[in-house]
């Protein structure tokens, strides 16, 4: 074993103890990555979500309701500045439809995501979320609609949406405006991530794997970061090329490292919500299972209409069939079943002590 290995496992062995990383540390960690590191993080990420949330897999149905941005995330196909994605809006009427068919099947959880699209005015989206929830009172609702100011978020936590995904990106400045354009600043980002959490939403962080520009020092930043802030949720997923955005010529991100972050988050905060994200499953057939064993216990198969999932296209090949289309569960639970977890029906809460609760 090198001295660098030994350090490594040693530093896993810290996490596993509850202690906070520095930077150096975690640039300790990412550098030392082998395929028996890797594997050693994964068993003990699987141990603690096992110890927590036991063996189950958490499902939520996934409503992507308009691809209209006004953002220009370098990134992302669905940003204003691609002029070749035909756009569409689902009416509340076809929302609540997708909710009808997702609780039918024994989803618990709706995620609205969308574009940031200011059609979606708070009283729209109050009236969209107040709708849902009196529909499906025993049901979690998601928002995953971009920055908006504290008093949106507000009025829609009132409404009664109880979590709210928005990912961070990257925690290092310089890298966020490699990745952005000048209007989208990082302070504003973390602005509205620490509104959320004050508000009381079951907040979710996260950031791509291999974007162009991101370096160790950039991962050892949204370590940092996400040890600090605690979100309960953090999406994790490789970057994949778009060949209609300013990156399309850009190599795809490790699917190796993404699961090897899995399995670091989910040593450091030990009750997240952590998703096998469709990216994940998009890079590698078998990325989800490899996401569970890695430390992952959400799946958020895709509930819009069949019409529209190849229209929010973030990135090439993005995947809605299979085990990712919410009405082929069974496909899911079968593939979950193949590696030793069940797919679970309840709501799915963060199991942890949440700031701003306690
Ligand atoms: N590759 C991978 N993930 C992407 N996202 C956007 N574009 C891409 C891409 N090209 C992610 C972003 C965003 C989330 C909804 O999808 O992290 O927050």
């Amino acid at each position: 074993m090198s001295g660098q290995t030994a350090e490594a496992v040693r530093l896993l062995e810290a996490l596993a103890q509850g202690e906070r990383l520095d930077h150096t540390q975690w640039r300790t960690l990412l550098e030392a990555r082998t395929p028996a590191l890797a594997a050693e993080a994964a068993q003990r990420a699987a141990a603690v979500r096992d110890r927590i949330y036991g063996k189950r897999v958490f499902i939520r149905g996934l409503i992507e309701f308009t691809n209209y941005c006004k953002n220009d995330c370098y990134y992302c196909g669905i940003r204003h500045g691609n002029r070749a994605t035909s756009r569409y809006r689902l009416t509340e009427d076809e929302i609540l439809a997708c909710c009808r068919a997702g609780y039918a099947l024994g989803f618990r959880t709706f995620v609205l995501q969308g574009g940031e699209d200011p059609y979606f005015t708070d009283a729209r989206l109050v009236r969209l979320v107040s709708a849902i929830k009196r529909e499906f009172p025993s049901c979690a609702l998601t928002l995953s609609v971009g920055e908006r100011p504290q008093e949106s978020y507000a009025a829609l936590r009132a409404a009664g949406a109880d979590r709210y995904l928005l990912r961070h990106e990257t925690a290092n400045a310089a890298h966020y405006r490699r990745l952005h354009p000048e209007n989208q600043r990082l302070e504003d980002r973390m602005a509205c991530l620490r509104a959320l959490k004050a508000l009381g939403y079951q907040t979710g962080a996260g950031f791509m794997v291999g974007s162009p520009g991101q370096t160790l020092d950039c991962l050892a930043d949204d370590l940092v970061f996400l040890t600090a802030f605690r979100p309960e949720m953090v999406g994790i997923g490789p970057f994949l090329p778009h060949h209609q955005t300013p990156f399309a010529g850009e190599p795809a991100g490790s699917v190796e490292m993404t699961l090897y972050l899995l399995s670091l988050v989910r040593l450091a905060l030990p009750a997240v919500l952590l998703p096998a994200t469709t990216a994940l499953g998009t890079a590698a057939g078998d990325g989800r299972e490899r996401g569970v064993q890695a430390g992952a216990n959400v799946v958020m198969p895709n509930l819009s209409p069949a019409g529209v999932r190849e229209k929010y296209m973030l990135y090439d090949n993005k995947i809605s069939t299979g085990s990712e289309a919410a009405e082929c569960l069974d496909e899911l639970r079968q593939r979950m079943q193949a590696i030793g977890y069940t797919v679970a029906v309840d709501r799915g809460d963060f199991a942890g002590i949440s700031e701003g609760k306690v």
